[in-house]
């Protein structure tokens, strides 16, 4: 049997992990609010017409922060079209998704959503066919208490109490040709500047994204990211990274490798955000919201988006069937950010229903999990704490395109409230079972609570209507601790998570 060794000590901590990396996103996109969150005419529809069934199984997954309402939706919304009586909210041609958008839900609606959901929003403004004006009208409308216009209104609209919204992101992949009033980075960095001076004017006490590279392949990456924040550096708090992979070329050694790349990336981007700090002499850390990350490819390449008719009011598009391999992936994406946790304080998985995610809705029927949604759940669930510093001796291989993949990906939470470590990892090989010896220095009398595996017989399996429960984790994971030593049996091509708490004497 290969081995592999891993040390982890008390005292080589990463970094807090900020609870908002566990986030997620939900776009008017496809069927995400539609049908998704929002069906009225469903059996399990509450009073507002949201999916009590998908309110369940998000709130399973303890999700603390959704971004919303885009995504490319975004840079051609006019957010008072989704405020007041429904019965005068315009129908508008939807550009970003070729759709019509009733605007049934809009800021309030989606606030109320979040409360239910257990979560908080994260809120994007349009800096593609608006700007500072559209903005601050919303931070006015949202976050102040009343006696001005737009605050009032959310009043006569039946919110008396602000809406606190603490987290804004500034546009939405501005550097992409694709995006409606898309800019060069000297445009978007003047824009992004001028609009957040004006939004923390209404509000201080509000966080600002400001868009990064819409992934590391853009031509202008990193050099979007230098501009525009030497443009924003002292006004805002985050930039954002986004980054999708797929497995067309049916390549799994190499998919699952590419969290590496994602490593890279956020490494890249923490060195540009620390040269424009050193450039401007400031004391100021930004950090990173990594607000879009996920496996994205299916529904285009087996044609199902191709199929969806342009301006339909329900456009299904971007509705990915995941396969077991995703879920490995997805495992390695979720520790890449655990093991920059210093830096990554926000992640939002994208999206939440339907579109690109890790919960699916049957019009009229069920709701139910995809593969994608068990090692997210595990991780948002258990990954509190601080994140430890993973030193690890793994065999490794090569792949088309990168060289030595440890087979090995792992990092350790320790919760020093509740005196729990979780260890999570991946075994990315396909042929063999691994043992692993994890050494906890500084970590005496602790005990094993339970070894949770997800693995598959077959890669390319995945959960559907008919059959929701084909690919589950189960909790016969090998795992035992003798001293600080804890020896476990990671099958072939598995997610694994042990949870160790401390005994009691
Ligand atoms: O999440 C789907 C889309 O992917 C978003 O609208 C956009 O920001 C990205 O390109």
């Amino acid at each position: 049997m290969k081995k592999t060794k891993v040390l982890y000590d008390r005292e080589f901590v990463i970094g807090q992990v900020d609870k908002r990396i566990y986030g997620s996103f939900l776009e008017h996109m496809g069927r995400a609010i539609y049908t998704g969150i929002y069906e009225p005419d469903h059996p399990q529809a509450d009073e507002m017409g949201f999916r009590k069934d998908v309110l369940e199984l998000v709130r399973q997954l303890n999700v603390p922060i959704v971004r919303y309402p885009g995504g490319n939706f975004v840079s051609g919304y006019n957010w008072e079209d989704g405020v007041g009586p429904k019965e005068k909210r315009p129908r508008r041609l939807e550009l970003a998704w070729r759709a019509i958008e009733t605007n049934e839900v809009g800021v309030n609606e989606f606030i109320e959503w979040a409360k239910r959901a257990n979560t908080s929003v994260m809120m994007t403004v349009n800096l593609g066919t608006r700007g500072i004006d559209a903005a601050r009208n919303l931070v006015e409308y949202c976050n102040f208490p009343g006696g001005t216009y737009y605050s009032d209104l959310r009043r006569q609209h039946g919110y008396e109490q602000p809406h606190n919204i603490k987290v804004w992101c500034l546009g939405n992949e501005m550097d992409g040709d694709w995006q409606i009033g898309h800019k060069t980075a000297h445009e978007y960095g003047r824009i992004a500047r001028e609009t957040a001076k004006v939004m923390k004017w209404i509000d201080p006490t509000i966080k600002l994204v400001a868009a990064g590279s819409s992934g590391p392949k853009m031509p202008t990456f990193p050099e979007w990211e230098a501009i525009v924040l030497d443009h924003t550096y002292d006004l805002v708090d985050y930039v954002s990274l986004h980054v999708y992979y797929g497995n067309p070329e049916k390549d799994t050694k190499n998919f699952v490798a590419k969290s590496l790349e994602m490593e890279e990336f956020i490494k890249t981007v923490i060195s540009t955000i620390d040269y424009v700090k050193a450039k401007k002499r400031s004391k100021k850390v930004v950090n990173i919201s990594f607000d879009e990350w996920n496996v994205w490819y299916h529904a285009h390449l087996e044609g199902k988006d191709q199929k969806a008719e342009p301006w339909a009011q329900i456009r299904a598009i971007a509705e990915e069937d995941y396969v077991f391999e995703d879920a490995i992936l997805v495992g390695c994406m979720l520790i890449a950010l655990l093991k920059h946790c210093d830096r990554v304080k926000m992640a939002c998985m994208a999206q939440l229903v339907n579109v690109i995610a890790p919960i699916t809705t049957v019009k009229g029927g069920i709701a139910y999990r995809q593969v994608i949604y068990y090692p997210f759940m595990h991780a948002a669930n258990y990954g509190h704490g601080v994140a430890l510093l993973p030193k690890v001796n793994s065999p490794k291989y090569d792949s088309k395109d990168f060289t030595d993949v440890p087979y090995i990906e792992t990092v350790a939470t320790y919760n020093e409230e509740k005196d729990e470590i979780t260890v999570f990892a991946v075994n990315r090989d396909l042929e063999e079972e691994m043992q692993v010896e994890f050494k906890l220095d500084g970590f005496e009398g602790f005990e094993v609570v339970e070894h949770i595996v997800y693995e598959s017989d077959d890669i390319y399996k995945g959960n559907t209507a008919e059959k929701p429960d084909n690919v589950v984790p189960h909790k016969g994971g090998n795992s035992k601790i003798e001293g600080n030593v804890l020896t476990s049996i990671l099958p072939k091509f598995s997610w694994n998570v042990i949870r160790l708490k401390k005994k009691e004497n």
